[in-house]
Order: C-alpha cells, then structure tokens, then sequence
C-alpha cells in the first residue's frame, strides 16, 4: 500500500552510525507502543484507528453527500493542521478541472483582507443561469481562538447572515475541541452545527477526525476508504514496521551527519498539496531545541526550472523525499505527427506517465550523483486507501522519529512566539 525505499541513501550512511540510529529509533518505537515517550497524553490519532467509528463515519458521508448536493462553494475556514490535511487529500483525489459538487474554497488560513474582499465578491457573483451561488462554510479550530480563522470567520460569518437570514444557522458547521475556546461560546449562542475534535488528538494529525473528514466527504471522497487506508496501516505497521523503522533509521543517521534539510518533491501535481500536509506534519514536530530537519515542498518537474539547479549543485546538507504512485489511472497518449517540427516522434505511442516515470529516474539518478540521498515514498494508487495509509504511516514515522530526537512530537511552543509579538503589537487586551 505504502513504503519508503531507502536504497538511494545508503551511500551516504556508514554501518556504524546506521546501527546506532537503528538502536536509537528502535527505542523511540517501543516507547512510543508503551506510551511512555514525551506527549503520551496525545495519542488519540492512533485510537481512532484502533476502534474506528463507523458511526461518525456514516455521519460525515451523508452531512457530505447532502452539502456536496446542495452548495455550489464550500468554504474550509482554519489554518495549519485544521485545513492542509484536508486539502492534500482533496487535491490529491478530486479531479482537475472538475466542475460536479461544490467549489472548494480555503479562508482563514493568512490575514490578507484583500484575498477575503475577493472571495466574498466571488460569493457573491452570480452562477452563469443569474441564481445566487449557494454557499455553505465549515469553520475549524481545535482552540477556537486562532486569530487568522478567528477574524476570517467573523467577516465570513455576518456575511452568511447577512445573505441567507436565520437560514444560515443550518450552512454554518464548526469543528472544535469539546469544551472551552470562544468558538464554543460563538455556536452556544447562534445554534451552529457543531463537530468535535477528540483532546488528544493534535491539528497536524486530525485529518482522520472531522477536521479533515468533513470537507472531504463534502468533495465527493470517500471517508471510509480513506480511514480504513489508515487503519490498515495501522494494523500492518503493528505487526511489522521493518520498513518503516529503516526508513526512520536512515532519516536519523543522515540527520546527524549534517543533512538539514529535506525536499518533499513529486512528479505527480496532484501530491503537492500532500508534501504540504507532510511539511507541517514534520515542521511543527520535529523544530524544537535546535533540532530537526527543515522540511521544503517542491512540484516536478516544474520546480526542476527553479530550484533544480540548488538541489543538484548547492550546499550538500539536503536529502529529498519522493512521493511517487505506481498507477495514476489516467494518461495521455502522445501521437505521431507527419512533419514531426518539434522532433518528438521518437516518443509518439508513449504515454505521459511513461516520460514522467523516466523524468522521476533521471531526476533520482542526477540528484544521486550529485550527492542528494534520496527517499521514494511508493504508493499503489491515488486512491482512497492508499492516501489514508501512507497518512498514517508518516504520522507514525514522525512520532517515532521526534521521540530520537528526544522531544515531544506534540506541541507547538515555538508557535506562540509570533503571536506575542503580533498581540502586543496589536494592543490586545482582555476584551
Ligand atoms: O498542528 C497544530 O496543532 C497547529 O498547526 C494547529 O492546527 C493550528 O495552529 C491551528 O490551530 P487551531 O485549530 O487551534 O485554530
């Protein structure tokens, strides 16, 4: 379903600091089983996959399905671990170009008044028939109080009352911790829809509670296959995590041999959003005390004209991870042409995925050579299951990985840090 080749970075590794960063990782994994590794309250993300439940499963599908009916836009309204997993997933599997269901939109997720201007003017433009667009809005924040979607939510939220009267009580959805936080207070008083995220379970590994499941059923995907991808990860990784385990080893070794920086790249446009997802998950968990890798997100080949001459020629501190699918579903054939102008006929009768495949080898090959290590992340399939897996694999693998670093895969404290600065700035006060 989901594994990661090391082979790539072998080379790069020597026997001994292998076996000490296996011995180490080892470690880790088993504390991390025992529940005895920093954060152990805050492994909820693994309890939904121990006991799924189907009910709130069956509950998102048809709150899903009747939205994706209803809506023509759909606004995902949250920052950070509250929107990037539901957008990878729905970038990954919703179709370009894909006109059926609801516009996916995303607010709340900067402070820029001029994207938010933009998108009340697209609310409020006209469908192509003169009706009024049916706009629909899920609000997420486990704390209720983060600024970004705490303002956009405020704009967007008068807005929806503004248009649609007492109705827009049934359009507005939140997602929030069960108690505390204003946002509680904001669907006491107004009666919103409200949907919980389980206390231990943390914003960059939600995307499997409502956080995720809920603009995701709303896109027309899935949510059982996509969870019960990550429970059979869940199951297979607590019988064997070999790969995982080298995987994390590897990462470990390099990582103290000086690698400080690691590429999250793919040929597959449709996976960037999903190296933006893995970006946070290993940002937020792994920078603390100094320590970690800075985790980059690149599109190829696009990024190959940009950035592709620093990954093959700059400072040799940087190890990339490939996430790569064996099966798209769909191609392009290239066809022959008669006066053959731009000399591609050597190529005609071969699909697109057949040139992106050799693209994605002659990258690895290159980077290789010009002492990159490399990861390859494979998945079967852009599907469902195969996303929910490769989900929980790395959820996994960066829980264990941050607990070799000796730190708490869980919290965020260097995040505050901005904040105070920005509050005070602001003048905030107690009102
Ligand atoms: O992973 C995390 O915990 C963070 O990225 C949060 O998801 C992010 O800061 C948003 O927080 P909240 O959901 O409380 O608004």
């Amino acid at each position: 379903m989901f594994h990661i080749d090391i082979q790539k970075t072998e080379r790069f590794t020597d026997e001994k600091a292998l076996r000490e960063a296996r011995k180490t990782v080892q470690q880790s994994s088993e504390d991390l089983d025992n529940r005895t590794g920093k954060g152990s309250g805050w492994l909820g993300w693994q309890d939904i996959l121990q006991k799924p439940n189907d009910a709130l499963l069956e509950n998102m599908d048809a709150i899903g399905a009747e939205i994706h009916q209803k809506a023509d836009v759909f606004i995902v309204c949250g920052i950070g671990g509250s929107y990037l997993g539901a957008k990878a997933v729905i970038d990954a599997l919703k179709p370009e170009f894909d006109d059926s269901g609801p516009e996916i939109v995303y607010a709340g997720h900067h402070i820029s008044g001029r994207y938010l201007r933009q998108l009340i003017r697209h609310l409020e433009k006209p469908k192509s028939d003169g009706s009024p667009k049916q706009v629909y809005l899920n609000v997420i924040s486990k704390s209720g109080t983060t600024m970004e979607t705490a303002i956009a939510f405020r704009v967007l939220r008068k807005w929806m009352h503004d248009q649609y009267g007492d109705e827009a009580v049934s359009r507005i959805f939140c997602t929030t911790s069960k108690d505390g936080g204003a946002l509680n207070k904001i669907i006491k008083a107004y009666g919103y829809r409200k949907f919980i995220l389980p206390d231990d379970v943390g914003g960059r590994f939600s995307v499997l509670t409502p956080v995720g499941l809920l603009p995701i059923a709303v896109a027309g995907i899935d949510v059982k296959q996509l969870v019960y991808g990550a429970v059979s990860a869940y199951q297979d990784l607590n019988k064997d995590r070999s790969n995982l385990l080298d995987y994390v080893s590897a990462r470990y070794a390099l990582y103290k041999n000086g690698y400080a920086i690691d590429l999250i790249a793919s040929f597959e446009p449709a996976l960037t959003s999903m190296g933006g997802w893995l970006q946070q998950l290993y940002g937020e968990s792994e920078g603390k005390n100094g320590k970690g890798m800075f985790p980059a997100v690149a599109q190829y080949s696009t990024d190959l004209h940009s950035i592709g001459q620093m990954v093959q020629d700059g400072p040799r501190n940087m190890v990339e991870t490939f996430l790569v699918v064996d099966d798209t579903g769909q191609t392009v054939i290239i066809d022959k042409d008669n006066r053959n102008y731009d000399g591609l006929n050597y190529l005609s009768g071969k699909s697109m995925e057949h040139v992106n495949e050799k693209a994605l080898q002659g990258t690895q090959q290159a980077h290789l050579e010009g002492g990159v290590p490399i990861f390859t992340g494979y998945m079967s399939q852009l599907d469902a299951h195969s996303l929910g897996y490769a989900i929980y694999y790395f959820e996994l693998a960066t829980a264990i990985f941050v607990y070799a670093l000796d730190e708490n895969p869980f919290d965020q404290p260097g995040v505050e840090a901005y904040k105070k600065e920005m509050y005070h700035l602001l003048g905030r006060n107690n009102g």
